[in-house]
């Protein structure tokens, strides 16, 4: 789809996901984040590709963005199956002045740490509508199914004041790629977001959360919606 077409919020999704193909080198391993945002990268990344003529290999954080980045024709492996990656490119629910990072609000939370903590570079691509002084609001949380009850006092003791399961049609929990569910666990404004990262996941049956502090951002491209965009 060409930036003529695109609501505003998804020019400035374009424009950052445009400005990312500027890191894509021939031979590279590269990781395919989840998400609206990332999607838009997949589809520029399977053209620039064939444009530019290079070779590159691609790990996805979701079953989603391999069978998008499959469905373009782009080279996809198992995670297992690669020795490193060289850069992870997401886009990403908040960033904050450090470039910590809420994610996860696509459900992919879990595979996208795993993958970006993992990587040489990591790159965050988002419209400016991302930006935040503090992290605060929802922190999505993978958990095990059955540990729920558990789950829900810890975050209380965390101080969560509002948690909301995360539901399909008919109330029905979604579940995430992991066979797991995810809760989404509001903390107001978050003092210290390394410090709940990691409570967080101490509660026991937690999978994963969406606080990206351990390992911020690398770069961070913001994209407006005139088709400006900003690096940091
Ligand atoms: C998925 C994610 C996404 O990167 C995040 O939710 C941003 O999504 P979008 O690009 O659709 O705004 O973390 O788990």
């Amino acid at each position: 789809m060409e930036p003529s077409q695109l609501t505003p919020k998804d020019r400035g999704k374009w424009a950052a996901s445009n400005a990312a193909l500027a890191y894509i080198k021939d031979g590279m391993t590269l990781g395919l984040g989840t998400g609206s945002t990332a999607d838009i990268f997949i589809q520029q990344l399977a053209g620039h590709v064939q444009s530019e003529g290079i070779s590159i290999t691609c790990v996805a954080t979701s079953n989603r963005s391999t069978q998008l980045a499959k469905s373009l024709g782009l080279n996809v492996a198992d995670f297992s199956a690669v020795e490193k990656i060289d850069l992870c490119v997401d886009g990403a629910d908040l960033v904050d002045a450090k470039k910590r990072l809420i994610k996860g609000y696509g459900g992919a939370c879990t595979r996208e740490k795993i993958v970006e903590y993992s990587s040489g570079k990591l790159l965050i691509i988002a419209d400016d509508s991302k930006r935040a002084a503090v992290l605060s609001g929802a922190v999505p949380v993978e958990f095990l199914p059955f540990a729920g009850r558990v789950v829900e006092s810890g975050l209380r003791k965390l101080g969560a004041k509002k948690m909301e399961l995360r539901t399909i049609a008919e109330g029905r929990p979604s579940m995430t790629d992991n066979g797991f569910w995810i809760v989404n666990a509001d903390f107001g404004k978050i003092a210290n977001p390394l410090k709940l990262e990691e409570a967080i996941n101490n509660i026991d049956g937690v999978l994963e959360n969406g606080l990206f502090a351990r390992r911020p951002a690398d770069i961070v491209i913001f994209g407006s919606s005139n088709g400006k965009v900003q690096k940091k």
